[in-house]
């Protein structure tokens, strides 16, 4: 039977890269001071419905339970950690800094870097309405990003808030503002200006469109500044976006470029907001999105101010199997490590001193595989030679009487005996 369409197996050297780059991202973000947290897979439909907006719900899973319920697949987690926020970290000390990795569901037509099940990285820092929270949230993406070992990466930052309030001048609300966000976002002017034609004069029009496709360093955000001098909401989101830019600057190698017409899919956005693409990746080059939203009023609460990220685990696997392969051809030979133990028969004698071998082993911190298909000693050496085992131990009868085994190494070829205490130092731990 096959799998279901945009779902994914992973095999263990696949398994092996996608593990060592989020174990790199989580201790970046541990290192930022932000702590794990975990929520279920699935949650109430709501949750989504009236947290996520409309482009997530239109692709999410939904199905009802047994009882009747109305459930769905989480397509995103930050209106889940909120709900989590919400429910029992209400009266935690603020800052509050979270982290969370996981799989996420959307129905999408999948392709290269597209799934219906994918995996993400994220992260929300909860309750400052700092611009320097801004700036730590883009810092931590960025250097997560840097940790799975992709470099030079540019984030593209924009404010929400901002090009709300420059909409909102050209009289673009309510159902027109919803379908003008996704034209927008992915910079479709044309279509824009089509759909606009007839609500907005002439001139707002082209301030408009000169708006969402301003682009550039920070002088950008100046000038709009400047040509919506008019507009105070503008003038004051834009100033946030500035002072946001500046804390950013501290941050060594953090490179970015201003893109005022970043919209978002995600509906509660208020604040700046941030992406980040890897060119190398083709149509679907986006690893990273975030921003600050406002999400505590939908759950009873006043006001809770909070900025976050979630990176796409899956594509930045794919970018760093990219880069490497750019940076040089294949990536290098996995080193030799590991012990393979092998005993020379099945008596209790001789299956005693090959267990406790291996565990010896296992405790120094090294991998050892117990031969478990009874092949003769020869066969189980190749084979642990091509699996790039370092090592191999042969326990026989004479050996297990004297509490010593055999010490091959599968390198030079060298054999001795060595005593049960001594393994670990002989493999030079
Ligand atoms: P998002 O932009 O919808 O934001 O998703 C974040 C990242 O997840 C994307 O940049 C992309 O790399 C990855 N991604 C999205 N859909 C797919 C897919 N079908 N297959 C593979 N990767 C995908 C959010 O989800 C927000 N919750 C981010 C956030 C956190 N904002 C504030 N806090």
């Amino acid at each position: 039977m096959e799998r279901p369409r945009g779902t994914r197996d992973f095999l263990p050297e696949e398994m092996e890269r996608r593990r060592r780059v989020e174990g790199a991202m989580r201790a970046t973000a541990l290192s930022f001071g932000y702590g794990e947290v975990q929520t279920p897979t699935f949650e109430h439909t709501d949750l989504f419905v009236a947290r996520s907006g409309e482009a997530v719900v239109e692709e999410m899973y939904v199905f009802q339970d047994k009882g009747g319920r109305s459930l769905a697949l989480r397509p995103e987690l930050t209106a889940a950690v909120m709900r989590m926020y919400a429910s029992d970290l209400t009266h935690a000390p603020k800052p509050l800094r979270l982290f969370y990795s996981g799989p996420c569901f959307r129905y999408e037509r999948p392709q290269k870097g597209r799934y219906r099940e994918f995996f993400q990285f994220g992260a929300e820092l909860i309750g400052s309405p700092t611009p320097e929270a801004d700036a730590e949230i883009i810092a931590l993406a960025v250097r997560c990003i840097e940790s799975a070992g992709l470099c030079g990466t540019v984030v593209r930052i924009g404010h929400v808030g901002a090009l709300r309030a420059v909409l909102e001048w050209a009289g673009v609300t309510g159902p027109l503002s919803a379908r003008a966000f996704p034209l927008i976002d992915k910079g479709e002017t044309q279509g824009l200006e089509e759909l606009l034609m007839d609500h907005v004069p002439r001139e707002r029009l082209e301030a408009l469109v000169e708006y969402v496709t301003a682009a550039g360093g920070a002088e950008v955000v100046g000038r709009a500044r400047a040509a919506f001098a008019a507009v105070p909401k503008a003038v004051e989101h834009l100033a946030r976006l500035e002072e946001a830019l500046g804390h950013l600057s501290h941050y060594r190698d953090v490179l970015c470029t201003v893109h005022l017409g970043i919209a978002r899919g995600l509906d509660y956005y208020t604040g700046v907001v941030f992406e980040v693409d890897y060119p190398g990746l083709g149509a679907e080059k986006q690893v990273c999105g975030g921003g600050a939203y406002e999400l505590g009023q939908v759950f009873g609460l006043k006001e809770v101010p909070a900025t976050g990220f979630a990176i796409g685990l899956d594509r930045v696997v794919l970018a760093a199997g990219e880069a490497a392969a750019a940076g040089g051809g294949t990536p290098a030979e996995r080193a030799r490590e590991g012990a393979v133990v092998v005993p020379m028969d099945r008596s209790g004698a001789v299956m005693a001193l090959a267990v406790e071998a291996a565990e010896a082993v296992r405790a120094a911190g090294l991998r050892a595989e117990l031969e478990v298909l009874r092949r003769p000693v020869g066969k189980a050496l190749k084979a642990a030679d091509e699996q790039r085992l370092r090592w191999a131990v042969i326990v026989g009868t004479d050996e297990a009487a004297r509490g010593e085994v055999a010490l091959k190494d599968l390198v030079s070829g060298e054999q001795r005996r060595v005593p049960l205490g001594d393994i670990a130092a002989a493999m030079g731990r």
